[in-house]
């Protein structure tokens, strides 16, 4: 019941980003399954298993002073997620655990397709 709702949550309030259909199907089929996009995750915090879409995105940009390193970060870190690269703090490893890296799941092309979309 609850894991329907959660879905239906996530399909239906997916970022408002401008159309690009190739880079939300990519997002959602490799990122939000972990990464939710949806705003209201404060009601769903106890089932969330990653930082939300949005948490992720505001902490690139208080980290990165230009789109172009960020997205290049987002990318190596979805192939190569390691403790020493971490943006978050800490606490937020030992919460959720590291990223699982995406290597042999997801192309770097791709990765760069969403890093563009999450960007634009
Ligand atoms: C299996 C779950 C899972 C998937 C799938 C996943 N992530 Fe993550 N991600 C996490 C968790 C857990 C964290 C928090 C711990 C960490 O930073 O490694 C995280 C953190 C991040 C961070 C911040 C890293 C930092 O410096 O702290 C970025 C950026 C990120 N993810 C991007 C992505 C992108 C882009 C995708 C899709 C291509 C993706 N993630 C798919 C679980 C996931």
């Amino acid at each position: 019941m609850k894991i329907k709702l959660l879905l239906a949550v996530l399909l239906s309030s997916t970022l408002s980003l401008s159309a690009d259909d190739n880079a939300q199907e990519l997002l959602e089929k490799h990122c939000t399954t972990c990464h939710m996009t949806s705003s209201s995750t404060q009601t769903k915090s106890d089932k969330i298993i990653a930082p939300p879409m949005w948490g992720v995105m505001k902490k690139m940009r208080q980290n990165f002073k230009n789109d172009d390193e960020a997205m290049k970060f987002l990318v190596d870190y979805s192939l190569n997620p390691t403790e020493a690269e971490m943006i978050f703090p800490l606490a937020t490893k030992e919460y959720f655990g590291l990223m699982p890296s995406l290597k042999g799941k997801v192309s770097q092309k791709d990765l760069e397709t969403i890093a563009k979309y999450l960007y634009k």
